[in-house]
């Protein structure tokens, strides 16, 4: 696995990863793509938060594939607000699958595999969602600095508070 499309810099508040640019289209993409992509990119979050799992499950972590992980949480993790625009909720979802059923559009085959779990909240309370996502990005990038340190207690410690900042934005966000 590599990384090293993952670019960061400082641009207002924060990182910029060039790796996630693929989701600059979302705006010509149809709602069916957009929640495609973003189920794919929130998997890969989950698959590089598992992998810090994994490692701080061993005896002895490997204190560079966590930085890794950490890094592609950050780099991934800063761009969520930007997956879900508005439209690309539930019901478009639904009258995406209806188009595409009629053969209106030449959209996703409408199959389950990319439900989207995404609540309407997100929309709708979305200074909350910001500020969910705010929490979520102070510990992800806090989880990289620990890497950095490579201190294996304070790992595990931010292991945790990150996954409970993960938990929080699901809470109220994610059916
Ligand atoms: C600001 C809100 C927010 C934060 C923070 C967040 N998620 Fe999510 N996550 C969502 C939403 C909303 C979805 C559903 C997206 C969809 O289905 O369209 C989702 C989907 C997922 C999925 C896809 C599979 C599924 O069950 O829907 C995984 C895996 C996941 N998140 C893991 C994580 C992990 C791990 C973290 C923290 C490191 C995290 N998320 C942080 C809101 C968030």
């Amino acid at each position: 696995m590599t990384l090293s499309g993952c670019r960061v810099g400082v641009i207002l508040t924060g990182v910029v990863c060039a790796w996630a640019s693929g989701l600059g289209d979302a705006q010509n993409a149809s709602p069916a793509q957009v929640i495609k992509n973003r189920v794919t990119h929130f998997h890969q979050i989950g698959d590089a938060f598992k992998g810090i799992r994994d490692q701080l499950r061993t005896s002895d972590p490997a204190v560079p594939a966590v930085q890794e992980f950490a890094r592609r949480i950050e780099c991934l993790g800063a761009q969520i607000p930007t997956w879900f625009p508005p439209g690309t909720g539930a019901a478009a979802q639904r009258e995406d699958r209806h188009s595409v059923s009629s053969g209106l559009s030449s959209g996703d085959s409408g199959k389950d595999d990319h439900k989207t779990r995404a609540k309407d909240e997100i929309w709708t309370q979305r200074s909350a969602f910001e500020e969910a996502h705010k929490r979520f990005l102070a510990e992800a990038q806090k989880m990289s600095q620990v890497a950095k340190s490579g201190d294996k207690a304070a790992l595990a410690t931010q292991y945790k508070v990150l996954g409970q900042a993960c938990k929080n934005c699901h809470n109220t966000f994610r059916e």
